[in-house]
């Protein structure tokens, strides 16, 4: 197995990973992401609603996959989208679901993504990436292979024309790397308190040791371009 994050090969998401990465996340993502385990969710739930979400990360052209050279298996994924003025949210359309776990796991990814208004904060800002769900197995992780595929996903926005990056980190990990990365958090959303219709959702025995999510951001702008908050 591959000892570094520099061993493994990336590359970006396409339509022929879908069955793959979907049956990765099922297995690494899901049983280890605290918003899931503290819903009680699992790739069960999620199993309309993922396959259609996948393949429209696919077309985002800013997903990433790391393979292991030495057996072919998938290290990590980072399944990204770029938001627009025109497109600014990703989660609305679950909100229908009639299952009431999908419901409310996107309601809670629904207020994080509105926490904070980007277009109206940064006025230079026309594309947005939006890093949704990062997945590293156990036995890969620790090694900078999270760090890696953000740092790819950037560099593909980039190229895009994505001026800003965000994410809701709902774990300790995807916090602290993000944080190393540069990232700013804009928004915290206490795990312990939080409620839909009156009611706790979430079972914090199984939050991971995670106590919050935060909505985290950093401008990907050079510093001769240095974009400024509601620069006109
Ligand atoms: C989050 C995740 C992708 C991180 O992948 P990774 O390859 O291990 O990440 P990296 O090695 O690049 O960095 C992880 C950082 O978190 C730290 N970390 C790892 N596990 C930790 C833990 N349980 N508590 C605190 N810090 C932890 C690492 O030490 C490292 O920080 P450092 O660079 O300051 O040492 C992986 O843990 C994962 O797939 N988790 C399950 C799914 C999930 O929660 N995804 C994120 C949802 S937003």
């Amino acid at each position: 197995m591959c000892e570094s994050a520099d061993s493994l090969e990336y590359s970006n998401l396409t339509e022929d990973n879908v069955e793959e990465v979907v049956a990765f996340m099922a297995q690494h993502f899901y049983p280890r992401e605290p918003v899931s385990t503290g819903l009680h969710m699992t790739y069960e739930d999620n199993k309309e609603w993922i396959h259609g979400s996948v393949r429209e990360w696919v077309r985002s052209g800013v997903s990433v996959v790391a393979r292991d050279p030495t057996n072919g298996h998938l290290a990590g994924t980072i399944l990204a989208t770029i938001l627009t003025r025109d497109q600014s949210n990703t989660y609305q359309q679950a909100l229908m679901s009639p299952k009431t776990k999908v419901k409310t796991l996107h309601t809670v990814l629904s207020v994080l993504e509105a926490a904070v208004d980007f277009f109206a904060r940064y006025k230079q800002v026309d594309r947005i990436l939006e890093l949704a769900m990062l997945t590293v197995p156990e036995k890969y992780g620790g090694r900078g292979i999270g760090r890696k595929l953000v740092q790819e996903s950037e560099r593909r926005g980039v190229a895009l024309g994505c001026q800003l990056a965000t994410a809701q980190a709902t774990a300790v990990p995807s916090q602290r790397l993000l944080q190393r990365l540069g990232y700013e958090v804009l928004y915290t959303l206490d795990y312990t308190t939080f409620q839909i219709a009156g009611d706790r959702v979430f079972d914090m025995d199984r939050m991971l040791g995670t106590p919050s999510a935060k909505v985290m951001a950093r401008l990907l702008a050079d510093d001769n371009n240095k974009l400024q908050e509601n620069q006109l």
